[in-house]
């Protein structure tokens, strides 16, 4: 098929060879140069609801500015169709390449197809496009080892491995069903806690253990809020909560509001230990406040430089730097990717960890 998507083709043949180049410590990250010509680069995020989209869309637009590119980004407010007519729009005004952070991993194949028959090369950014070809690289974080920080960060915080059997009562929260990452932050956090929760040691007096029993969708607060606020109604009469994983800041902040509404957090009743992910202000600030425990921090503006540089290789005629071919399989294809590292972050440790990201006036 025409030129791009040949280039593309022998691209993912070479992805192989870059992935032994990189392990052997070279870094085609950061070599592009500018180019005065450029082209432009549409760029479709998820929501303005969510502070770190708004990070993530202002950094890709900056990363793509400075290597001579002109863009065009839209922001979907969190409704599949609206996000999928943008995206037709897009192709429609001509842009080069696509950068696309779904909100509905299954709802693009048709938009999709549009931008192949067009050569327009796609990006499918931190979340992962399902069930087409037509996505030609993934950039994310190790999405499995963020749900293995926020388990591991329970188990170290009620003493588990200490010898502290409890039992605890431990809620579990996941994200969007319709987003690709939800399951692997679910599975990774329970491929920690399983053992414990099979030795009884953590209990979960709601019962809802399965995945399809503690989405969120669309990963909205409110929603979890009130799911939690319903569990220690029916479940928490008599009995307190200890540990509550929850995936993502937006959901732990609505959590929280349940706990607080329900008198946690004072007198006899602490507050449990409560995970999250994004290090969003809010968040960071709750962490400070000794509300939430913990956050998984993910250096947007990495992700985004990554993603830029994705796009300036494949319109260069050049192979972008993976290093994972394997792990991501979108149902159509294993999808080359570069996946970033997640940190763990509570009181402790935020100020190393978030120096350079927030300015000590917005932690006040
Ligand atoms: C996920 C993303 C998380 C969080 C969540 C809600 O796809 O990986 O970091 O931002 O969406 O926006």
């Amino acid at each position: 098929m025409r030129n791009r998507r040949a280039v593309l083709a022998a691209i993912a043949g070479a992805a192989s060879l870059a992935l032994t180049l990189s392990a052997c410590g070279q870094n085609s990250e950061g070599s592009s140069q500018s180019s005065s010509k450029g082209g432009t680069i549409g760029i479709a995020m998820p929501t303005q609801a969510s502070e770190r989209w708004i990070t993530d869309g202002k950094s890709v637009v900056e990363d793509l500015k400075a290597k001579g590119y002109k863009t065009k980004l839209v922001y979907g407010e969190d409704d599949p169709k609206t996000q999928v007519s943008q995206i037709e729009n897009l192709i429609k005004q001509g842009v080069d390449a696509l950068i696309i952070a779904a909100i509905d991993n299954k709802s693009l194949n048709d938009v999709l197809q549009q931008a192949a028959d067009a050569d327009i090369p796609v990006i499918s950014y931190d979340r992962l496009i399902l069930g087409t070809k037509n996505v030609d690289y993934y950039v994310s974080f190790d999405n499995e080892m963020v749900g293995r920080l926020q388990a591991r960060y329970i188990i170290d915080k009620l003493g588990l491995e200490d010898g502290k059997d409890g039992p605890f009562n431990i809620e579990l929260f996941a994200g969007s069903p319709d987003d690709n990452n939800t399951k692997y932050f679910f599975n990774g956090a329970m491929a920690l806690l399983q053992p414990y929760l099979d030795s009884k040691q953590l209990v979960v007096q709601s019962g809802q253990t399965a995945l399809n029993q503690v989405t969120t969708l669309r990963w909205d607060g409110p929603t979890a809020q009130k799911r939690m606020t319903g569990i220690l109604t029916k479940s928490y009469q008599s009995q307190k909560v200890d540990a509550v994983l929850s995936p993502y800041d937006g959901i732990s902040i609505g959590i929280l509001s349940a706990l607080k509404s329900d008198g946690y957090g004072s007198g006899s009743k602490p507050l449990p230990v409560i995970t999250g992910q994004d290090a969003e202000l809010a968040s960071v600030k709750s962490i400070i406040a000794g509300e939430q425990s913990q956050t998984v921090y993910k250096d947007l503006r990495h992700l985004a430089e990554v993603a830029s540089n994705m796009a300036d290789d494949l319109l260069k005629g050049r192979s972008p730097k993976v290093n994972d071919t394997m792990a991501y399989n979108n149902g159509a294809k294993a999808v080359p990717a570069y996946l970033l590292q997640p940190t763990s972050v509570d009181k402790t440790n935020y100020k190393d960890v978030l120096d350079d990201y927030y300015t000590a006036a917005e932690l006040k």
